[in-house]
């Protein structure tokens, strides 16, 4: 019969994981939100909303972006001790640039659109809802009037 081992192990404690700093967290935090907002955004329909959207998403770039470029960003991160990742990182920073400037051409003609042709459309089809309305009060007084004065006039 085996006997059974009485030899004591230690206690095993796993590997710790590299602390991550916390500018890398704040930056992964905010990578999640803006892929939220950016799915939200894409799946918009309603120009309204699609503007808010983008107004938010326009905000948490900017600071986003200047957490990045800022002295405990991706300088911080990726940049010391290794030179040669420099000039991608600048190249991430001068896109950084491209992307604030795009959504700003989009905010801008999304507002044009909201506040011109949108609000055009929205004010005529208040007017269509109005109108309709109107019309079937019309309808149902002159049904009204034929039923009651018109055939029962007629019938009495
Ligand atoms: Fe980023």
């Amino acid at each position: 019969m085996a006997r059974a081992s009485t030899r004591s192990t230690p206690a095993q404690t796993p590997p710790q994981a590299p602390k991550t700093p916390a500018a890398r967290q704040r930056i992964d935090e905010e990578h999640r939100q803006l892929g939220d907002l950016l799915h939200a955004l894409a799946r918009c329909h309603d120009p309204e909303r699609a503007l808010e959207r983008l107004t938010a998403l326009a905000s948490l770039l900017r600071e986003h972006f200047a957490h990045e470029e800022a002295a405990d960003g991706l300088h911080a991160l990726v940049g010391e001790g290794a030179a040669h990742r420099l000039p991608n990182l600048q190249r991430l920073f001068e896109e950084h640039r491209e992307v604030l400037a795009a959504v700003a051409s989009m905010e801008e003609r999304l507002r044009n659109l909201v506040d011109g042709p949108w609000a055009a459309l929205r004010e005529e089809m208040r007017a269509l809802d109005a109108t309709l309305r109107r019309h079937e009060r019309d309808e149902d007084a002159l049904f009204s009037e034929a039923f009651y004065i018109d055939i029962g006039g007629r019938s009495s």
